[in-house]
Formats: C-alpha cells, structure tokens, sequence
C-alpha cells in the first residue's frame, strides 16, 4: 500500500529516456495497450475495418474518426454526470483532422486541381468530428467497446443548433438555414471539455482552412481568421451543396451557390450530450469565434457563476475567459449558462499582474476603445463572430499559440501550454523568447474569486534542451524531462500536472527530445518526469482517467506523419507492414491499482 500522494514528496516511478522507437514506452510497473483505433466499427452495421482503407464514406460514418485528440470518459451509472462508476462509461474523443494519404487505398485523387471522387470527399467528412463509444471492463480487466444506442458519430455533415448572442445574426443566415439557427458538421475538433451536467464540449480549432474565398476584398470576418483561395483538402471543388458550401466566395445575394456565411457558423464550442444519441449538437456563439483549442472549467460551485478558459491556437493570439451571467445551482439547467455572459481576453503585464478585458458592446470601456480603433460593431453578435478583432482592439497579449488549459484542483490556479511560435519578432514578460521554439507553460491565480477581472501570473516551465530550458523546480531540465512543444495539458484528482508535447518537423526528427511524449509534473514539489513515450511521427494529446484512476486514456494521434500509399514512417499500432492508425492507449499498472 503505498502512502497519499500528499504525503510523499517523489513522482512514485522512474523517468523514462526520450527514444525514437516505433512502440508506446512507459516506466517500469505499468502497462500499455492501444485501443478503438481510426476505423474501428461502434454503430449501424459495424462494419469490419479493412487495412487497405477501402472502406466506403458510409462505413465510416459507422466507425471510429481518423485522428484522435481531446478526450473524456464518462461513467455510466445512476448519477449521471457526477458518476463514479470506473467500469463502464461512454469514451466521448475528438478526430482532428484527415491524413488523406492513409485515408483512402491511394491517397485523394486529384485532377486539373479539383477533387473528382465525391464518395471520397464524403468519407473524409465522415472521418472527422466525434465519437461516442460505450466501453466496459470485464472481470479480467480488459476494456470493450459495448454494442450499445448510444454509440455515435457526430461528423462534419451532422445538423447543429446555433446558440447564444449570434443565433438568428445576419451573419449566420444561409441557403441551409435562412433564420440562422442550424448548420452542418463540426470540423478540426482539435482539445475538449466537459461540463458539470454531463455533456461533451468539442472545439473547432483550424476550421478556417477548410473554407476558400476568391473574394478580392475578403470581409473581417473571414480574413482576420485567414480563410483564403482553396480550402485545405479541396472540398469545394466538388459539384453539389454538401461540398460547394465550402466555397465562401459570394455568388450573388439570391444565388442558390451563395454560401458566404458558412464560415461564419465555424469556430465555436460545440456541446454534445453524449447520454442522448438523437439530442442534436450546439454552437455556444457566447463562448466567442476563433481557432478554439479547448475549454476547461474553474472549480463549479453551487450559488457561483461559471467561469471557463479557452486558447486561441495560432501565432500571437489570445487566451480568453468566459463568466456565465447567471449562477450555477444544478445539473439541470446547466446548458442555459453557457448561452448568456461576457467574454473577457488576457493582458498579461511586464509586473506579473494580469487583467481581464472585457468584449461586451455594453462596457463602456470596450466602447471607448472601439471608437479609439476606429471600429464598430452593430451588436454583440458582430463582435462575437469578429472575437479575434475586438481582442486586437481591446489592445490583449499576444501569445505564442495558446492550446490547452488545466485548472488545479487545489488550489484553483490556471494553467496554460503555450506551444511555440516562430512568428515572434519581439519578447515580452509573459512571451520571454523571440522567436519562441520550444514553447512554455504560463500558470495565473485570480485576484478576488473566480471571476474577478485581475489575476497574478507567472512562468511555470520554460520548455526546451537543457541548456535553454528552466523546470518548474526553477532548475534547468534534464535528461528525465528535456521536452519542446507542450500542448496536451490534465490535473489529475490528486494535482499532480500531466503535459503532452506536439513536436514536429526537425525539432521532432532531429531534437535532442526523441519522440512526442507525455511527463507528469507535481506542482508542490516541482518534480517533472517523462512518464511515455509515442511511436514514431505521432502526437501525444488527449487524456482522461476512470474516477478510480486505475485505468488512464491517453490518445496517439497521426503515427507515422508523412507515410505515403508506398512507405509506412510507422506501423504503429499493430506492427508488422500494416497501416498507421490514430488510436487510444489503455494505461494501467501491472499490480492493477491505482496509476500514481
Ligand atoms: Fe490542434 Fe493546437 O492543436
Ligand atoms: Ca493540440
Ligand atoms: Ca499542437
Ligand atoms: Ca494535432
């Protein structure tokens, strides 16, 4: 029996070495095993997973999305959303993107420029957005997926409601829904969240490259937000509303191809409820329009509004707050306050303090400030849907690509990984390199409550080699935590720190840090320890535990980037000659206790 972890002052396990091997590495004493990987069957009529990726766009709107990300485990038992059950639950997962050229037997095909093969394009909508599998451990401690109703997949096509302040805007009126209300699909659902009534929160992150415009003078709200001339995987090229929509180039006002507001509905937090699999997905437009990471909560109170952060990932963006209007008091009724309250941005200042700035037409400071840029905004749905503008004005702190946050469950204090940023051209206290390759983690404590509008700020581990490197021990980082690029980010119940790095290119392939990896970090102490390590050209992100936190979830996502239809980078999970696939991993000790 081993002691509290609040009365041991070590990381109960030895650090791991950085490594390049194409397996899943973790320390002496624990266990590893992939599990639902990219195309595994979990409704309808659950079909078998074929290695030469000729299932059909149908099969996998049946099947487990490419790409893993943010992830949740909710356990299924009478008290549903606070349930305690650590053997059966519904594992909710985001799918990120699509890797075309493990996608398909050949790669997309492609001519003269255009997609030509709708059935492809199809299969690649289906592949990303959600999937909720019902998992179960059986008395020999294996994990299964359940063939249960409640297995779904929420696609890039699924219909979604439109909430909040920009429901029924202008903005948001389309040939698929005139009143503003609806839209299809959910794309590049990169971290998550979850909420205290028991739904899944998924975040649109780099939604915008999926859309083009020939438009010459491109309106704000799709420039500032950098949808451009073809979108990423060419989907409007093909004929028909289900992929033309992505064309945002305006065809005239009563043309049935005009679909420049679709971008519009793109970008926001998505909430599921993953216990109702006909319940139809929301966009929460008071949550604010950008390339959302993920979304975690401050500590819930009964009596207290809710507060909760998200990070807007690319180059010199922002991190944002949002504080519900109305103060939580139940489950029911939970959804209601993510539908109405304001939303703040970070200034970060050279003294260590903090303020939150708040996007609401109705402040007055934020008005003024408006006026002084030059600016205006018709009502609070514009500025919502122009988020990423009304932070500029607002004068908020660039940040080297905010991804995810974690709130520490003792204390309350905020943490945020700020991957890298090879865009920046000059430091400031909370951004100390320039350019910025390793990226860091930036920790705040509010001033006077949750949702105060001051906070104190500090650096809690400046990622990197040894030499250019500070750990949350104030020492510099060495061989058992050298890392770069941290992204994926978890308290755990007991507050211990798990961070998840997202390297690539050279920092990845010929970095002193092997590949991506996961390390466990003790606040209290300062101690950081690699904990796992990924196969080869993956990313680590995602985490979740069962409540008893015997069994940890963590997802692999794109083993073996840059495989071509001829050569595998990786084989991982299965080994051998086969396919590269996106897969959960299943965490336990070998004596079957709890993991740390
Ligand atoms: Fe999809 Fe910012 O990681
Ligand atoms: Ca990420
Ligand atoms: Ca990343
Ligand atoms: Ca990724």
């Amino acid at each position: 029996n081993r002691p509290p972890f609040k009365t041991r002052t070590r990381l109960p396990f030895d650090a791991i070495a950085g490594n390049r091997a194409d397996v899943i590495t973790v320390p002496a004493g624990f266990n590893s095993l992939s599990f639902i990987p990219w195309g595994t069957p979990i409704t309808g009529r659950y079909p078998e997973f074929r290695e030469d990726a000729g299932n059909t766009a149908r099969d996998q709107a049946e099947q487990v999305g490419m790409h893993h990300d943010g992830m949740h485990f909710f356990p299924i038992d009478a008290q549903r959303g606070a349930g305690k059950s650590s053997n059966h639950g519904l594992l909710v997962l985001n799918h990120e993107y699509v890797d075309q050229a493990m996608l398909h037997p050949r790669g997309a095909t492609v001519v003269a420029g255009r997609r030509v093969n709708a059935e492809e394009v199809r299969k690649e909508i289906n592949a990303h957005g959600v999937s909720v599998v019902e998992v179960r451990r059986d008395n020999r401690g294996q994990w299964n997926v359940q063939p249960s109703m409640r297995n779904r997949r929420v696609t890039g096509a699924t219909p979604m409601r439109i909430e909040g302040p920009a429901r029924g805007h202008d903005l948001m009126k389309t040939r698929y829904s005139p009143s503003g209300t609806t839209t299809r699909g959910t794309l590049n659902n990169c971290a998550n969240g979850f909420t205290p009534w028991g739904t899944y929160l998924t975040c649109e992150e780099n939604w915008a490259g999926y859309f083009a415009t020939n438009e010459t003078q491109t309106p704000r709200h799709l420039s500032r937000y950098g949808v451009r001339g073809t979108g990423r995987y060419g989907w409007e090229t093909v004929a028909g509303d289900e992929f033309e929509r992505f064309d945002a180039t305006p065809k005239g006002a009563s043309a049935v191809n005009d679909y420049r507001n679709e971008p519009n509905t793109f970008g926001w937090i998505v909430e599921i409820d993953p216990f109702n699999p006909d319940s139809t997905p929301i966009k929460h437009t008071a949550l604010g329009r950008f390339a959302h990471e993920g979304i975690v909560f401050a500590p819930v109170k009964p009596g207290r509004q809710l507060v909760c952060y998200s990070g807007d990932d690319a180059q010199n963006e922002y991190i944002y707050k949002y504080v519900s209007r109305d103060k939580y008091h139940n489950q029911a009724g939970g959804g209601r306050l993510l539908g109405e309250g304001t939303l703040y941005v970070a200034r970060f200042n050279a003294d260590g303090s903090g303020d939150w700035l708040a996007l609401d037409i109705n402040d007055p400071q934020f008005r003024d400030a408006c006026a002084a840029a030059g600016v205006s905004f018709a009502n609070q749905g514009e500025v919502l849907i122009n988020t990423r503008l009304a932070a500029d004005i607002v004068g908020a702190t660039r940040m080297d690509r905010p991804e995810w946050g974690a709130v520490n469950p003792d204390n309350g204090d905020v943490y945020f990984t700020l991957t890298n940023n090879s865009g920046r051209t000059s430091s400031d206290a909370a951004n100390p390199r320039s350019p910025n390759p390793y990226g860091h983690i930036v920790r705040w404590k509010e001033s006077g409550g949750y949702n105060a509008t001051r906070f104190n700020w500090d650096i809690y581990l400046l990622a990197g080699p040894q030499a250019d490197s500070r750990g949350a021990n104030g020492q510099p980082l060495d061989a058992s935590n050298i890392c770069a690029s941290p992204d994926g980010l978890w308290f755990d119940a007991e507050g211990r720190l798990w961070i998840q790095t997202d390297m690539s290119g050279s920092q990845l392939n010929a970095g002193p840090f092997g590949n991506n990896q996961m390390l466990v970090s003790d606040p209290r102490t300062g101690e950081t320890k690699r904990f796992l390590v990924g196969p080869r050209g993956c990313e680590v992100t995602g985490i979740t535990a069962t409540p008893d936190f015997r069994t940890l979830f963590v997802n692999i996502q794109h083993p073996g980037e840059g495989s071509t239809p001829d050569s595998y980078t990786s084989n991982w999970p299965r080994g051998g000659n086969s396919r590269p696939r996106s897969a959960t991993v299943i965490i336990t000790r070998d004596d079957g206790q709890a993991l740390l």
